[in-house]
């Protein structure tokens, strides 16, 4: 049986955190949508034609260490605008959404677009300064060197290109849960995902 969660929201609101805890708690697989345009921008980097760079796409490319750049996030972003790179990912995080036993998925459109039938979807948000911080603490601790103000940056042009896009643009979905993460800790952010979701599975059990 399939059960899936969407989980969206802007750059570094806390998504991943929170997918990768609900896949823990729930057993599911997860499926962080992110990487597939980090991916795909990491290879136009080398000058790669952005559509070709998606569809020559091999899990292998999931797992290159180098792709938390603001570099590689941003070449994501301006690929992630293409309709035919989005349409080119479109069939495998489908296929990945209703695996049996349960999906999680992160991004940008997965409420939206890709699931718009999840049992579960979650608009994941947190105001731009905790979301610098966060990422910047990120960064730093993997031993990037740059300041919280060149993270800010990233972020913000990201979410105005990935709010402005025609195709698949960042928003909530109609009938999405807003979870704001601004003032909460992660774990309570985490604690609060996982109690909508077991409403979802046992609905009536309180
Ligand atoms: O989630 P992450 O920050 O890793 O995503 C990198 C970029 O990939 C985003 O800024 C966005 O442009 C794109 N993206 C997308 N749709 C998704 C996931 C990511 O457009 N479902």
């Amino acid at each position: 049986m399939s059960f899936t969660v969407a989980i969206d929201g802007p750059a570094a609101a806390g998504k991943g955190t929170i997918s990768r805890a609900v896949a823990a708690r729930f057993g599911f697989a997860h499926l962080d949508t992110g990487l597939l345009y980090r991916a795909t921008g990491r290879r136009t980097l080398n000058g790669t034609d952005p559509v070709a760079a998606a569809r020559a796409l091999t899990p292998a490319d999931l797992d290159a260490d180098d792709l938390r750049t603001p570099e590689v996030a941003q070449a994501a972003s301006r690929v992630a605008a293409i309709p035919e790179v989005r349409q080119t990912l479109l069939d495998f995080q489908r296929a990945f959404a209703t695996r049996n036993g349960g999906a999680v998925l992160d991004g940008r459109d997965i409420g939206t677009v890709i699931c718009p039938d999840a049992q579960v979807k979650l608009f994941v948000t947190a105001n731009d300064d905790v979301r610098a911080r966060r990422r910047h603490a990120e960064l730093t601790g993997k031993g990037m060197v740059l300041t919280v103000e060149d993270v800010l940056e990233d972020l913000r042009a990201r979410d105005a290109r990935d709010s402005a896009r025609a195709t698949a643009p960042l928003k909530p979905a109609e009938d999405a849960v807003m979870l704001d993460t601004s003032e909460m800790s992660i774990e309570a952010a985490t604690q609060a995902a996982i109690g909508i979701i077991e409403r979802r599975l046992a609905p009536g059990d309180g």
